[in-house]
């Protein structure tokens, strides 16, 4: 006799997450993880989803001011946090100035890892100014692009960084 094997039956919670500074009721599973609440009851797709283990980037966003991974935690883990995502920097400076980069110096070619490159490059621009290539390299060693060999978007950042550095030298 087959014996038929029953999960136990989840009850959808409603988790408040601020987004881009506007608050959303989402309602799902409690197991949901950041980046499925973002895409999918948050309409927000520019957080990528690829191994949804820790380890391609392709999830990163931004927690309060830091890039962290959406693929880890359940998004009730996030109550209360301030999370920014790419649709959120549409006029921030330092991100038009980076995919500005990006497009210069080829550095996409899907783009599917483009929104976790971009986040994790606007974090190494303002945490280290000074960051030379190989430094460049060893923070974007959490992000994992396919298509590019990296350089060009090692090239981008290092362009932006430049730009950076200059403008800081003139305001001091
Ligand atoms: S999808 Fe989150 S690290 Fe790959
Ligand atoms: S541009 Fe295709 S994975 Fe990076």
């Amino acid at each position: 006799m087959k014996t038929e094997l029953r999960l136990p039956a989840t009850r959808d919670a409603t988790i408040r997450l601020r987004v881009n500074g506007i608050e959303h009721a989402v309602r799902c599973e409690p197991r949901t993880h950041l980046a499925d609440a973002l895409r999918e009851h948050c309409g927000l797709t520019a957080t990528h989803i690829g191994c949804e283990h820790g380890v391609c980037g392709a999830c990163t966003v931004e927690v309060d001011g830091a890039p962290q991974r959406a693929c880890l935690q359940s998004a009730q883990r996030f109550e209360g946090k301030a999370i920014a995502t790419l649709e959120g920097m549409d006029d921030d400076p330092l991100n038009v100035a980076l995919r500005q980069a990006f497009t210069e110096n080829h550095a996409l070619q899907c783009g599917y890892c483009t929104p976790g490159m971009l986040i994790t490059a606007r974090d190494i621009v303002r945490r280290l100014p000074q960051a030379d290539e190989a430094r460049i390299r060893e923070e974007l060693a959490g992000n994992l692009c396919r298509c590019t060999g990296y350089q060009g978007i090692v090239r981008a950042i290092q362009h932006v960084l430049k730009t950076y550095r200059h403008e800081a030298s003139h305001a001091a």
